[in-house]
């Protein structure tokens, strides 16, 4: 399993209300107690935080705020200790506008780089395409001095890289290999599948709707670009894994990007992240990961991230996430944790005055609450209000707690460790009544059943007959009896 770590509202160990990578190491005792084999640290690089790191001022230096490139080696070592391995994020579609490659290629025309970045003349006085900022307003903008517009598919503050030169290509291969010679084991790639782009900029047709470029973000050169990446990872000794945001709304897309083996190791699959709570809905998505992506295409299943609501938050209640999570850490497939979610954490009201991010995601940004008390183990507040009922969900409260959601992503996830079957096994999905999903995982003589009840009403499913409770999302009279909302992971009775 993943964990991902937002280290702005992870633990701050200086006092200034920010999450810090000294604060990750401090706490990775409890990633090993919970039973997470890796870790993905959003981006800590220097930058100017227009985008809360995701506008990236220098890929090989980590940003004061969160510490040193000291510390990172630090974490780096005390997570490997732990048997721990460590993504980082990495930034390839755009810089900030305040890196020194884009402040050199917006000086003149002429400049050496700037073919680095997207620069084209205008329509008159518009821009050169139609093409929308995903933060709303023109994708371009017009640099004065220079008369021409440079292309952001995110903010103005985050031009977009140009892929297509040769140079660019380099100079971000050589990132890879400073984090790969510090010891990484991976990295996980923001907006890969934007990466390449056809340099007649076509107009985006009406029909694919305002930012949804599904039509001109899948381009082969894209494809290209990875197999590079993959290449230049797979280089180094050990396992290093890369996986990549495909940010894509169907599932075949999505499946390409792992190519023929020699692409992403594994691609988010966000499907999950707009599934309606039912029983179709999940049922359907399981059936067509299976049915469309490539053989040997190694799936993720994804509840949350930083971009969008809590998967509590969505789903509305704490049964539901717990159902949730049962499915996730028992699918074909790695699971991605949001780090919280394991705390069964809501999204915070942030009051107005208080909302910080361009694209409205400070809820689910707010701050892990690690103790019962007031200050909730950070030494002064912190930079976003902490999250509903921190009193009682926070880290030592549920550690304390069998029940908690916390126990039961630790039994989760040592039920897979445990299970060939979970682990690597095959999904069959079965037969069962109503609004349950059933679904078996086999490898060899090892089986689990998985029942999920999406319904209001209590649940009797028959074929749990030969079966025992090994992990249950709520309390259960037996195998085959479901509670409302409620999941049960089952291996064969003795
Ligand atoms: C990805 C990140 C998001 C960021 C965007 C631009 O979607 O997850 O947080 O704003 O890319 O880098
Ligand atoms: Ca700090």
């Amino acid at each position: 399993m993943v964990y991902q770590v937002y280290p702005r509202s992870f633990l701050d160990t200086n006092g200034d209300g920010i999450g810090d990578l000294p604060g990750i190491e401090q706490r990775l005792d409890h990633l090993s107690w919970l039973g997470i084999d890796t870790v993905w640290i959003s981006p800590f690089y220097r930058s100017p935080m227009a985008d809360f790191g995701y506008d990236v001022s220098d890929y090989c230096d980590v940003d004061p705020l969160f510490g040193t490139l000291a510390d990172a080696d630090r974490l780096i070592t005390a997570a490997h200790q732990r048997g721990i391995r460590v993504l980082i994020d990495w930034v390839p579609n755009h810089t900030s506008d305040r890196h020194p490659w884009f402040i050199e290629s917006r000086s003149s025309r002429s400049s050496p780089k700037r073919d680095w970045y997207h620069w084209r003349d205008g329509r008159g006085s518009a821009p050169p395409n139609n093409w929308r900022s995903v933060f709303g307003g023109p994708a371009w903008t017009l640099d004065d001095a220079t008369g021409q517009w440079f292309l952001h598919l995110f903010l103005a503050e985050q031009p977009d890289l140009n892929w297509s030169n040769p140079e660019v290509v380099d100079a971000m291969h050589q990132v890879l290999r400073f984090w790969l010679d510090r010891g990484i084991d991976g990295f996980r790639i923001d907006v890969v599948h934007c990466i390449g782009k056809d340099p007649v900029f076509a107009d985006q047709p009406a029909a694919l709707g305002e930012i949804d470029r599904v039509g001109i973000q899948n381009e082969s050169v894209t494809h290209e670009l990875i197999r590079g990446f993959r290449r230049l990872v797979d280089g180094y000794p050990g396992e290093r894994t890369t996986v990549g945001e495909v940010n894509l709304g169907d599932l075949s897309s999505i499946g390409s990007f792992y190519g023929h083996g020699d692409e992403l190791h594994l691609v988010f699959n966000f499907l999950p992240l707009y599934a309606p709570w039912t029983r179709a809905a999940w049922q359907d998505m399981i059936e067509r990961v299976e049915r469309e992506f490539p053989p040997g295409a190694w799936p993720t299943w994804v509840l949350s991230n930083h971009d969008v609501r809590r998967v509590r938050t969505r789903l509305g209640s704490e049964h539901a996430a717990r159902a949730a999570a049962v499915i996730s850490t028992t699918q074909r497939g790695t699971p991605f944790v949001y780090q919280g979610d394991e705390l069964a954490l809501e999204d915070a009201v942030v009051p107005e005055r208080r909302r910080v991010d361009p694209g409205g995601r400070d809820g689910c940004r707010a701050p892990i609450p690690w103790e019962p008390d007031r200050s909730h183990g950070w030494p002064s507040a912190p930079w976003l209000p902490w999250p509903p009922h921190a009193d009682t969900r926070n880290a030592a409260s549920q550690r304390a707690n069998p029940r908690s959601m916390l126990h039961l992503y630790r039994d989760l996830l040592a039920a897979r460790r445990a299970s060939p079957a979970l682990r690597r096994g095959m999904v069959r999905l079965l037969d069962a009544p109503g609004d349950v999903l059933a679904y078996e995982r086999v490898s060899g003589e090892d089986r689990r059943l998985v029942l999920v009840n999406f319904g209001e009403q209590a649940a009797h499913v028959p074929l749990a007959e030969h079966w025992q409770v090994e992990v249950a999302s709520a309390s259960q009279p037996d195998a085959g009896s479901l509670p409302p909302h409620a999941a049960a992971l089952l291996r064969p009775s003795a």
